[in-house]
């Protein structure tokens, strides 16, 4: 099976080994397999996409389609132009798909299908091509498609039977989505033209409400020959547009034009969207690919995507192609999501940016967000301007936000730490008045409905310094996440919380800074030192979890193992959340105090106990590197003066739960959280988000160099005694130096990217004094007592 293409200047790199990092030859596309992901519930995008585009066009599977295109479903349904990538539950977008016949049985155009049930065909597995910027398969009908995409606008090119008599083209649109969300549309075609239009309203895949969308489509290639509609499958001839009712009153319906024998066998669709009307999808059409021209719109699409890669470059010498591969792809995954709807918003006229697709912050503030800080400063200034713009004209920050609705909020309001991320870390741009007052409100006024925005519970937050449990005897709640996960909205609460107080120190408010320093101080008012922990019938040994607790003072019981893999682990999810945590077990939850780590690992009983607990998190399989909450525990063995430890754990997690099949990813990519994770891991700096700390590792390459958009400067992370052929030999730092000079910390902070350096480690094959001792910790609120 062809996974993707195989260019031929990969092939010949795969027996070259040296490589200077000058060889301009270099094009990293080679080196970006899209597909990786798109099996195993990844629900990776793997279409065509330019960076952050608003159109992602891929062929869609008539299963687990939450990304579109999935490896291991058997149908295509269509081909369609909006997606989300790497998200979890319903599926996402997917409207307007089209769906192209090569003729229609005996030449009766109601022999034809259009319903999504009965049009699906498989396809070739050795035709499917997918890299960036492209996508492309042939249909068992013996259709091959093609896509690639501007900014609003996708191009098909649809290669037919070269036989004309087996060639008299029909191509649909049907006004559907993937998850069957219609609320209600309308569709029409152009007699003369054969161009589709069409209007649907829907409902999003994981929020509130309902957005509208519109397409235009024209073509280019053959004559018209006839025109139509269809609703399932009642076909009418001539009739030039329909009305289409809701999901459930109505499958697939929409508009169709038929097209005598093609010219060279190929017809051209070009597809333009729009969240404002049909005429703007034209105009973006017209406007972005006006000469139907694929192959420029392809080149066009590369040429963006090499630009955005071309910060990094890592010095491949020694190194397998596949590692390589790992790094360049999940790279480019950080730069699907979120998407630029900049000046197609419905909702409200603005000169900021507007970006979507945050989906959900939850998961990409802990490692996507901070990948784009340091290799793509402006899209996340970008970013981090259009949710201030949303607080400014929604009144709250999103926690998630997709195709222009309120998404569900999993745990704190995590677009605080994404702020001050980008506060600490220079990003130019940001009206920070208007931030933090946003991040105030999240911290001060409860909103009416805390699912879908702000925070819940503040009158007790305030008063008792942490969310109460639900008491069961009082009445059954109608949304159970209005009452559970106290546990975990308690710890992320107060790093919120700590976020605030960040800003309100460097911007010399005081009040506010003693205020959020206490509260941030609340992670600890859920620990019960004495709770004891049971694994499969074993006491673990180590005593003093966070344990529910009641508004009136008594300990509530949740086992620490339950929602951990090894117990019960799906419990916890978003679809029943009836418990004190959120996608994870109160294990996990107890090393969450990402700012005040001295006093967690004194509470923890000290740096021998704290660094034997956190090896049981990882080694007793309690953690789920398939969940973004896991990431930040990989790395916490620094803050106990035991960056050895991080870089075994770091090192093991990719080496077997990552790699470049189309399974490659442990979990959910979440708006290419997962990817982050392998790049950041892979570049040896793990940033503390919502902290000016890169936590530092050898990285998994000889040398890597990131050169800093903004300020030009190159920093370099360079290995001496490097192994490439390892993941772990020789992976401990004997000594470090920065710009020649000794440095002893085990972090480093956003400056060495901003301004340039030479970073230089030293390898060795046992673990050794560098980056132990007290003064070479990250920061934290409390003194570290060892
Ligand atoms: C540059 O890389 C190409 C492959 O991308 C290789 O064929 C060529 O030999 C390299 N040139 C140098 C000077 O390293
Ligand atoms: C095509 O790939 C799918 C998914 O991997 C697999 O289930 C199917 O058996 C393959 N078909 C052929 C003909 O190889
Ligand atoms: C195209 O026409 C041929 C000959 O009538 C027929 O065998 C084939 O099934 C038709 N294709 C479709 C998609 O109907
Ligand atoms: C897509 O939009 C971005 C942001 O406006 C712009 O910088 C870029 O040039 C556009 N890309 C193409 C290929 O038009
Ligand atoms: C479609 O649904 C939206 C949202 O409910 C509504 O505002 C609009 O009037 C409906 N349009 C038609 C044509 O029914
Ligand atoms: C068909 O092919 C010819 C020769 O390659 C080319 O000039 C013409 O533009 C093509 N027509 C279409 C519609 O692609
Ligand atoms: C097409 O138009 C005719 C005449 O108005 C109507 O009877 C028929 O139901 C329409 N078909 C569809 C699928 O809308
Ligand atoms: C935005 O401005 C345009 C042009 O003035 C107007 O047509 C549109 O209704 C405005 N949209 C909103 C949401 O106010
Ligand atoms: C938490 O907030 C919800 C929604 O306002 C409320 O119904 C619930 O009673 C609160 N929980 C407690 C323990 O007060
Ligand atoms: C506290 O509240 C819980 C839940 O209502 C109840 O079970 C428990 O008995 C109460 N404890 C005390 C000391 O009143
Ligand atoms: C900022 O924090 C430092 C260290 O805790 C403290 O001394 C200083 O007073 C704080 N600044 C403000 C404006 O609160
Ligand atoms: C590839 O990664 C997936 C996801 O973590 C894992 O299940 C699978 O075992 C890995 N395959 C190999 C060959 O390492």
């Amino acid at each position: 099976m062809r996974l993707f293409a195989v260019s031929t200047a990969l092939l010949a790199l795969t027996s070259v080994n040296a490589r200077s990092l000058a060889n301009t030859s270099f094009n990293p596309l080679d080196y970006i397999n899209p597909l990786i992901g798109s099996a195993n519930q990844g629900h990776v995008f793997a279409g065509a996409t330019l960076p952050f585009g608003m159109v992602k066009a891929v062929a869609d599977s008539d299963s687990d389609s939450a990304g579109g295109f999935a490896s291991d479903a058997g149908n295509i349904i269509g081909f369609s132009q909006l997606h989300d990538s790497g998200t979890g539950g319903a599926n996402s977008l997917g409207n307007f798909p089209i769906w192209p016949h090569p003729n229609c049985t005996d030449d009766d155009i109601t022999s034809c299908k259009y319903s999504s049930d009965n049009r699906r065909t498989g396809y070739f597995n050795d035709s499917l091509v997918a890299t960036a910027g492209y996508f492309g398969l042939t249909l068992d009908n013996g259709v091959q498609a093609e896509m690639t995409v501007s900014n609003h606008t996708a191009i098909y090119r649809f290669t037919f039977d070269a036989d004309v008599s087996l060639n008299s083209p029909v191509i649909l649109v049907d006004v559907s989505d993937l998850e069957g969300g219609r609320v209600n549309g309308s569709a029409s075609v152009d007699s003369s033209s054969g161009r589709l239009t069409a209007a649907g309203v829907f409902s999003p895949s994981f929020g509130d409400g309902s957005y509208p969308t519109y397409t235009c489509i024209d073509f280019q290639g053959a004559e018209v020959r006839n025109t139509g509609n269809f609703a399932n499958e009642a076909v009418g001839t001539g009739n030039t547009s329909i009305s289409i009712p809701d999901q459930q009153s109505l499958g697939s319906g929409g508009v169709w034009t038929q097209f005598k024998a093609s010219q060279n066998n190929t017809i051209l669709a070009r597809v333009g969207m729009s969240f404002l009307s049909i005429d703007n999808a034209c105009q973006n059409a017209e406007s972005e690919i006006p000469n139907f021209d694929f192959d420029a719109t392809r080149k066009a699409a590369e040429q963006a995507w090499k630009k955005k890669l071309s910060v990094i470059s890592i010095d491949p010498t020694g190194v397998s192609t596949e590692r390589q591969i790992l790094f360049w792809s999940s790279l480019y995954r950080g730069f699907i999501s979120p998407q630029d709807y900049t000046g197609q918003n419905p909702l409200w006229n603005s000169s900021e940016p507007y970006y979507d697709s945050f989906y959900c912050i939850w998961d990409s503030f802990r490692a996507a967000h901070p990948l784009l800080t340091l290799v793509d400063p402006l899209s996340q200034s970008y970013m981090v301007r259009s949710v201030v713009d949303t607080y400014r004209h929604e009144g709250f920050l999103p926690d998630c936000r997709m195709s222009f609705c309120k998404g569900y909020t999993q745990g704190g309001s995590n677009a605080d730490v994404l702020i001050v991320d980008a506060y600490l870390k220079g990003v130019p741009g940001i009206d920070w008045d208007t931030a933090y007052e946003a991040m105030v409100n999240d911290a001060e006024n409860e909103p009416t409905d805390f699912t879908i925005e702000g925070r819940g519970n503040l009158t007790q937050w305030k008063d008792l310094g942490y969310i109460p449990t639900h008491d069961p005897a009082s009445p059954t709640p109608g949304n159970a996440a209005l009452y559970t996960r106290s546990i975990s909205r308690t710890v992320e609460y107060a790093y919120n919380d700590f976020c605030i107080s960040v800003m309100a120190n460097k911007t010399g408010k005081q009040n506010d800074y003693e205020k959020y320093t206490g509260r941030a101080k609340n992670w600890k008012n859920m620990f019960n030192s004495d709770q004891t922990s049971k694994v499969q019938g074993y006491d673990t040994g180590f005593t003093g979890f966070l344990q529910p607790k009641y508004e009136n003072g008594t300990w509530a019981e949740q086992d620490p193992a339950f929602c951990s893999p090894i117990s019960n682990p799906d419990s916890c999810y978003f679809g029943n959340t009836n418990y004190e945590t959120y996608e994870g077990s109160v294990w996990m939850y107890t090393f969450y105090a990402p700012h005040d780590m001295g006093d967690l690992i004194t509470t923890l009983g000290g740096r021998e106990a704290f660094t034997n607990r956190l090896s049981f998190l990882h080694f007793s399989n309690l953690a789920n590197i398939g969940d973004e909450q896991a990431f930040l525990p990989v790395y916490q063995f620094h803050y106990a003066g035991r960056p050895s430890l991080s870089t075994q754990r770091a090192r093991a997690y990719i080496a077997t739960s990552f790699n470049t099949t189309v399974s490659g990813i442990p979990g959910n990519d979440d708006s290419g959280a997962m990817g982050s994770f392998a790049v950041l891991t892979m570049l040896g700096i793990w940033p503390v988000p919502g902290q000016d700390v890169y936590l530092l590792n050898p990285p998994l390459f000889s040398e890597v160099s990131i050169t800093n958009p903004l300020t030009g400067k190159t920093a370099t992370i360079r290995n001496k005694n490097f192994d490439p052929s390892s993941y772990s030999s020789n992976i401990y730092v004997q000594s470090a130096t920065r710009d020649g000079k000794a440095w002893s910390k085990n972090w480093i902070t956003h400056d060495f990217f901003t301004e340039g350096g030479v970073l230089e480690l030293t390898l060795g094959n046992s673990e050794s004094k560098w980056g132990t001792g007290t003064d070479d910790l990250p920061p934290s609120l409390s003194d570290y007592d060892f």
